[in-house]
């Protein structure tokens, strides 16, 4: 732990966190102690807030309670606050050097090398620029019905042959039906895991073996932005594939578990060759610092990250059970931020009663299940809101 939170200082120098805290009253902790006053009304005026700064109005100026995009309305590690705070000071810089630091860090996580490893402004730049690979690379993928749309709709935007496999009967995806549905010339197959709408998770020694075996005809993208919400994590991650060199990436967000959707950062571990052309291709200016330091400290703050998990299941479990209690069928046992319900009515339909209760659930619908609706679980009162919503509406 504390060479970890050494190393997330350790491109900064002397950390101007520390440094405020050795210059007694100084005017450098006036100085901070004003920005941040000036930051919330700042904040406060644009109709923003985060969940630090309980004083500010909700940060989308709609009044609604936001359960629309699968972000962590718990916020941040305090560490993950306070790191950035001790370095607000300190942005002069490029920051090629802690990006190096982060790598290596996930580096010893994951037990890659640090050259197989992409880090970006969110995991999304990773996920469009692996769509124009997939383009240059043969232009097929197969992947599942009801999975996010990231790399799918960014290779069919770009005129690649996408290939929607249909789910399990347990809306789970169906391993064997889109290993049968790559052939030669597939250029790669995406998996969600946990699948972002249904939540549903692959049986991790099934995933690692049909990676072994699929990946020798096309590259498996494993996408685990939910992964570290799920009951089964760390047992259940696949970063091991990369390691032994199959043929397989792995893709990973600070935007959930971490909290940080409006930090911006996310990562991919691949092979090395193609993490440096794809890590060129995506570099686009650098990461910003705030996010790396944050992000280095919220992984460090291993409490923070099971606090989390299980905060996210209690909420979770409260609208599954609204879901069943109201007789509506759901994607069962999810394993991330959000449930997959069965509301019998159009999902815009649905959409548009939980906004006149005061609820943003989310706008889309996937092909071929409209009558479905995706719910984030928010703060326990943001959870118990949708829930006495969901009681009116599907009553
Ligand atoms: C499965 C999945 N992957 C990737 C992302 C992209 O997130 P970000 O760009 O914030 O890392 C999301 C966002 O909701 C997601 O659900």
């Amino acid at each position: 732990m504390a060479a970890n939170r050494t190393e997330s200082m350790s491109t900064s120098g002397i950390s101007r966190r520390k440094w405020l805290k050795t210059v007694s009253v100084g005017a450098g902790a006036v100085a901070l102690t004003g920005c941040f006053e000036s930051g919330v009304k700042e904040l406060q005026a644009a109709g923003m807030k985060t969940a630090h700064f309980p004083s500010a109005t909700p940060n989308v100026n709609d009044g609604l309670v936001r359960l629309s995009s699968n972000e962590n309305a718990f916020g941040p590690s305090q560490k993950a606050v306070d790191a950035m705070q001790g370095e607000l000071f300190n942005l002069a810089r490029y920051t090629d050097a802690t990006v190096d630091v982060l790598k290596q860090k996930i580096a010893r996580q994951e037990g890659v090398s640090a050259d197989q490893i992409v880090v970006t402004n969110g995991s999304s730049p990773i996920l469009f620029g692996y769509a124009e690979w997939i383009t240059e690379n043969g232009n097929k993928l197969v992947t599942s019905m009801a999975t996010y749309e990231g790399i799918p709709r960014g290779a069919e935007f770009m005129g690649a042959d996408v290939t929607y496999v249909p789910l399990d009967a347990e809306m789970g995806f169906d391993l064997d039906a889109i290993e049968a549905a790559v052939t030669d010339d597939t250029t790669a197959v995406y998996i969600c895991n946990p699948n972002n709408p249904t939540g549903k998770i692959v049986d991790p020694a099934k995933l690692t073996a049909f990676a072994k075996r699929v990946s020798k005809k096309a590259q498996v993208f494993i996408d685990e932005a939910y992964i570290e919400m799920s009951d089964a994590y760390p047992a259940n991650v696949q970063s091991q594939l990369v390691a032994d060199g199959h043929n397989v990436v792995i893709c990973r967000t600070f935007s959930k578990i971490h909290a940080m959707a409006g930090q911006r950062l996310g990562y991919a571990i691949m092979p090395a060759d193609q993490a440096k052309q794809l890590g060129r291709k995506l570099r686009m200016g650098g990461v910003n610092y705030l996010a790396l330091v944050a992000g280095m400290a919220s992984m460090d703050d291993h409490t923070n990250l099971e606090t989390m998990r299980k905060r996210i299941r209690v909420e979770r479990n409260k609208l599954t059970a609204a879901a069943e209690a109201l007789g509506r069928p759901y994607a069962k046992n999810p394993q991330g931020n959000f449930i997959y319900v069965d509301t019998g009515m159009p999902h815009d339909a649905f959409a548009e009663k939980m906004k006149a209760k005061g609820i943003k659930v989310v706008g889309r619908t996937w092909p071929g299940f409209d009558s479905w609706s995706r719910i984030s679980v928010g703060t326990p009162e943001e959870t118990d809101a949708c829930v006495a919503a969901l009681q009116e509406v599907l009553a």
